[in-house]
C-alpha cells in the first residue's frame, strides 16, 4: 500500500507534481498520462531518487522522510528505468547479480536463478546482453528490479517500443510476478492494452495533476482521461 499526501514536486518553475493526494492499494497499479505529465517524477519520488519540494509520503505505512534510494531499494521496494541500466558487456547472469548485491546480497545467487526462471530467461543466463534483443534485453531490465525479493516493484515503461505479441508477453509476466513474488507493482507505460491487461486500478496525471483514479476501465472510459491523453494517442500525437 502506497500513500501519497500532498506532494509537490517543482523544478526550477516547472510544477512537475502537482498536490498529489493518492492510495495505491490494487496489487498492480498502473500509472498513465501524457509526455511530461509527472509519471517518471512520481516513481522517482516513492523510490526515493527525487525528495519532494513538499507533502508525505507511506509505503505500508512507513513514513519515508530521509530514506534515500538505497535503503529504500534493500527495503524492498524497487524499480526499473525508463533508460534502462543494463550493461551490455556483461552477462545476463552478472547484470542481474549486481542488482541482487546492490540491495541486500544474501542468497543473492539462488535468487538470480530463481527470477531468471521466472522472466523466462534461465537459457540465456550466459550470454552478454548486448547480443540480446529488445524484448529479451527489457526482460533483463525487470529482472533486476525483481530480484532480491522486493515488497513493492516500480516498472517505467517496460512496454515501450514492443510490438503486440510482446506486449502481450509482458502482461503475462507481470501478472506473474506480482502472483510469485507477492509483490505490489506499480506501472507505468504508453502501452494502454497492457495497463488494460494487468492493472486492476490506474490513476492519470496531467501537468502534474491527478486526474482520474480508480478501477482500469473507469479510468480508460473516463471523459477526462480521454480528453487529456488518449484522444492524442489515437490521433497519433503522441510520442514515447
Ligand atoms: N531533473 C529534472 N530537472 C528539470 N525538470 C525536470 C526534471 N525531471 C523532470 N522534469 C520536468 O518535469 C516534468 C515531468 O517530467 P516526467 O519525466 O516526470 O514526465 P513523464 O510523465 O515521465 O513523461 P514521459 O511520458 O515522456 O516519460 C516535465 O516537464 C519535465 O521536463
Ligand atoms: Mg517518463
Amino acid at each position: 500500500m502506497i500513500r501519497t499526501e500532498d506532494i509537490r514536486v517543482t523544478f526550477g518553475g516547472v510544477v512537475a507534481i502537482d498536490r498529489l493526494t493518492m492510495d495505491y492499494d490494487g496489487s498492480i497499479c498502473g500509472l498513465i498520462g501524457p509526455n511530461g505529465a509527472g509519471k517518471t517524477t512520481l516513481l522517482n519520488v516513492l523510490s526515493g531518487f527525487v525528495t519532494p519540494t513538499s507533502g508525505s509520503l507511506f509505503v505500508d505505512g512507513a513514513d519515508q522522510a530521509g530514506r534515500g534510494p538505497a535503503l529504500r531499494a534493500k527495503s524492498g521496494i524497487r524499480r526499473t528505468f525508463q533508460t534502462d541500466l543494463v550493461v551490455d558487456e556483461l552477462t545476463v547472469w552478472d547484470n542481474v547479480l549486481i542488482a541482487a548485491e546492490h540491495t541486500g546480497g544474501r542468497g543473492a545467487a539462488s535468487d538470480v536463478n530463481a527470477v531468471l526462471q521466472l522472466v523466462g530467461l534461465d537459457a540465456h543466463r550466459d550470454r552478454r546482453v548486448g547480443s540480446l534483443d529488445t524484448f529479451e534485453r527489457r526482460l533483463v531490465e525487470v529482472a533486476r528490479g525483481s530480484v532480491g525479493r522486493p515488497t513493492h516493484i516500480l516498472m517505467d515503461e517496460p512496454g515501450g517500443g514492443l510490438g503486440a505479441s510482446e506486449s502481450a508477453r509482458l502482461a503475462e509476466l507481470i501478472i506473474s510476478i506480482r502472483d510469485e513474488l507477492d509483490a505490489q507493482i506499480v506501472l507505468v507505460d504508453h502501452d494502454v492494452e497492457l495497463i488494460a491487461a494487468t492493472c486492476d486500478q490506474t490513476a492519470c496525471l496531467d501537468f502534474g495533476q491527478l486526474i482520474a483514479h480508480g478501477p482500469t476501465a473507469a479510468v480508460l472510459a473516463s471523459d477526462e482521461v480521454k480528453a487529456a491523453y488518449l484522444g492524442s494517442i489515437d490521433s497519433g500525437e503522441e510520442t514515447v
